[in-house]
């Protein structure tokens, strides 16, 4: 199904068309999940203090990252095993991707292979490589991914190891033919340090997305080592428990980064409304993850595309409401916290999903 009226109706339908295995893998996270919670928490937490009498007749969104034109400033980011949601999946996302107008980061731990994505959909389009063999390994891995024309490299910081997700723990899942991170020589990403940064830096000329910032410092190191892309998250609290939220690290981030490079964030975000937050504190552009995986499962690349365009319209209508009509304008003095009006919960963005709608 994906004529879907409503954000609500997409994630009821990815609901009925998982298993639990597939959808507990989509909507779980690390040990207590309170990682998980707290980032939605803390989206849920900021409020708009909306400003009167601009001129909002005609609203304006789209950006420019990479190099790639973006119709709103969202990214798809990395889903390992999204295949399991679709059968198409890392190939269909980027077919969404292509047609709606949006930028993929595509996970090197789905199927199909980044080559035959490469092939079979123009892109543009960034590659997030798990270090999962040696030096040399690595190298001929970036190499390739250049020559099929990725735009980027994205490299994932916060998955050193791989974490105790109870919920797959306790059914010994594994994904639909894909090859789980935390697999057989996964232990290569432990051994990602600066110095890793440092040498594709000097032996690549690809720009490099470093995934998993959540410190202040760390992005200011990230740019002083020619990072090119600080991306602030937490792996959608799949990775450390008891993690501050995303959205809550991400203004020390920008304050560090200083307009240096582009910072993206991650982690909670599951509505038009949440994404214009995150670009009010400073994110250049918002990833959706489960968003991405939930809008595949309710019915591949057309819901998808669908979940987009019910977002665009999230995000003009938010902005308009807030008084404002274009992407620069937006700014911290149109948030103030206050007390989250229900428990946090991975869906707590679709509060109707419990009557049936
Ligand atoms: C099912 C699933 C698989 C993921 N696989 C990867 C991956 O292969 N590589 C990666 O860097 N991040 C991966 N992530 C993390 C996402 O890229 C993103 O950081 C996270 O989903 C953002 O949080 P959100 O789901 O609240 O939007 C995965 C997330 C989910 C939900």
């Amino acid at each position: 199904m994906s004529g879907f009226k409503t954000l609500t109706q997409m994630v009821a339908q990815a609901q009925e068309n998982l298993n639990r295995g597939d959808w507990d893998y989509l909507v779980g996270a690390a040990d207590t999940e309170a990682s998980l919670r707290r980032n939605r928490q803390a989206v849920e937490s900021w409020t708009f203090r909306p400003r009167i009498l601009n001129d909002v007749s005609e609203v304006s969104y789209a950006t420019e990252f990479m190099g790639a034109n973006m119709r709103i400033p969202v990214l798809l980011p990395p889903i390992g095993s999204v295949q399991a949601f679709e059968a198409g999946g890392g190939q269909s996302v980027a077919e969404a991707a292509a047609e709606f107008g949006i930028l993929q980061i595509l996970s090197s731990s789905c199927s199909p292979d980044f080559k035959t994505v490469a092939a079979a959909v123009p892109g543009p389009r960034v590659f997030q490589l798990y270090l999962t063999g040696d030096r040399a390994w690595m190298d001929h891995q970036i190499q390739q991914m250049i020559e099929c024309g990725y735009v980027g490299l994205c490299l994932t910081a916060d998955t050193q190891v791989y974490s105790r997700r109870e919920r797959d723990i306790l059914k010994g899942y594994v994904p639909a033919s894909g090859r789980i991170a935390g697999a057989g020589d996964f232990n290569y990403q432990a051994t990602m340090t600066w110095e890793t940064v440092a040498h594709i830096k000097d032996k690549f000329n690809i720009p490099l997305i470093m995934k998993g910032v959540m410190h202040p410092e760390d992005a200011n190191r990230c740019v002083e080592v020619g990072v090119d892309v600080v991306y602030v998250s937490n792996h959608g609290g799949r990775q450390l428990d008891h993690t501050r939220a995303c959205i809550d690290m991400l203004p020390g981030v920008v304050e560090a980064v200083a307009g240096r490079v582009p910072v993206v964030v991650d982690g909670g975000f599951m509505r038009g409304a949440d994404v214009v937050k995150g670009l009010c504190l400073g994110a250049d552009i918002v990833g959706m993850g489960r968003f991405e995986g939930l809008a595949m499962a309710a019915g591949g690349p057309t819901a998808l595309v669908r979940a987009l365009e019910i977002l665009e319209h999230e995000i003009a209508t938010t902005m308009a409401l807030t008084g404002v009509a274009q992407l620069s304008d937006l700014n911290p003095s149109l948030l103030e916290r206050a007390e989250s009006i229900q428990a946090p919960h991975v869906l707590s963005a679709f509060p109707f999903l419990c009557e049936g709608y």
